[in-house]
């Protein structure tokens, strides 16, 4: 149960803005006890929460025809589905563990984040949701307050929204600072900003959406961090943290070692990528970018012809590396492009895309931004 002490005199209204992440290198390690190192992206969700005098909770979003409306027993496990169940989920977790959710609730949810795009617009569902109700009740969201909501937020995505995600969108969201990445170690819990210095040095990241929706809960993530427990299980180890690289020969089934190898190589490549932007070291970032791609292409299995195309392209057309971010099995991909070169690289997606039959992709500018906030309270 998670500490949470209440203050007197519930406050009526409250809005929140909560980020969508980019991850720069670390994918699927975080539910492996490893390494990621993700951005928060300027995309955002708004949440706006009205006290209501009833029991009734209203959920509406500006993307969505539909809206739902019931009460909170019926915001938990499975009563909800869809894009509801990340709000209601939140509102169901938020009260289990003992923060003051008011009976009746009017949520109303907005956002800019590309949905289905591999941008986490899901855990800037959630957080901008939980922020919001947060600052009903609870003036201060310092850091230990925004840990205890990843930590919420996750839950409702796992048990209510049934996608057993990791916790590395929920920490971006929440804990992410502008121009900075944020390294997340999965086993001590710690986060630490990495200042990023590439835009002083005539760089920038750009984000291609493959616009080939993807899914979490459709079974393929499940799959794989299934396959990740029984790797650890059969090399004896609690999580394939502690997995070596000389030890994954001890695997006799060659798709768990290929899954090994990968959170291995994964885990270095976050250290060498943290390393390299302190030195200023583009080039090699851009490579273990790439080789980042190569290893989810190959060992992992979790990227798809688009992935590999969009990455492909921009790096023949002159981005330093590039690889596929989040989950895989579409959504997107990001690349590291000297700013003069953003443009061809650009272009010469949208011709590989128009060449091979594909519909236009998706560009973004991806510049880091500022975590979850509070934009406003009243009442
Ligand atoms: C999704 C999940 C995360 C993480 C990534 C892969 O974004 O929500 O928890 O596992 O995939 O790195």
């Amino acid at each position: 149960m998670l500490a949470a002490p209440t203050v007197a005199g519930m406050r009526r209204r409250a809005v929140a803005r909560a980020p969508g992440r980019v991850n720069l290198v670390g994918e699927h390690t975080d539910y492996n006890d490893g390494l990621c190192l993700p951005i928060a992206l300027p995309q955002d969700t708004f949440a706006r929460v009205v006290v209501r005098p009833d029991e009734r909770i209203r959920i509406a979003s500006a993307q969505q025809t539909s809206s739902w409306s019931g009460d909170l027993d019926g915001c938990g496990p499975g009563r909800v589905d869809g894009w509801v169940s990340y709000v209601a989920g939140v509102l169901w977790v938020l009260d289990q563990e003992g923060y003051d959710v008011p009976p009746g609730l009017d949520v109303h949810v907005a956002g800019s984040v590309p949905l289905g795009a591999g941008l986490s617009s899901s855990a800037s569902l959630e957080v901008a949701v939980a922020v919001a109700v947060h600052a009903l009740s609870r003036p201060l969201l310092d850091s230990g307050e925004r840990r205890r909501l990843v930590e919420v937020c996750r839950r409702a995505e796992t048990e209510v929204a049934g996608a057993p995600t990791g916790g590395l969108d929920q920490t971006a969201a929440l804990l992410s600072e502008p121009d900075c990445a944020l390294l997340l170690d999965f086993q001590d819990g710690s986060t630490t900003p990495v200042p990023l210095g590439w835009s002083a040095a005539g760089l920038e990241l750009v984000v291609v959406d493959t616009r080939v929706s993807h899914a979490l809960t459709a079974g393929h993530y499940g799959a794989r961090r299934r396959e990740c427990e029984e790797a650890a299980r059969a090399l004896g180890l609690a999580s394939l943290r502690d997995a070596e690289e000389q030890g994954v020969h001890r695997l006799t089934d060659t798709t768990l070692r290929r899954r090994v190898q990968h959170v291995v190589s994964e885990n270095a490549r976050v250290v060498g990528v943290v390393e390299a932007l302190s030195r200023g070291s583009w080039t090699r970032v851009g490579e273990l970018f790439t080789a980042s791609h190569t290893s989810l292409r190959d060992d992992f299995e979790v990227s798809c012809p688009e992935l590999d195309l969009a990455v492909d392209t921009a790096v023949a057309a002159g981005a330093l590396g590039a690889r596929m971010t989040g989950g895989g099995f579409g959504g997107s991909a990001i690349a590291l492009i000297p700013t003069d070169r953003v443009e061809a690289v650009r272009r010469a997606v949208d011709a590989a895309y128009a060449e091979a039959g594909l519909g236009p992709p998706g560009h973004l500018d991806a510049p880091a931004s500022a975590a979850a906030r509070v934009v406003e309270v009243s009442g």
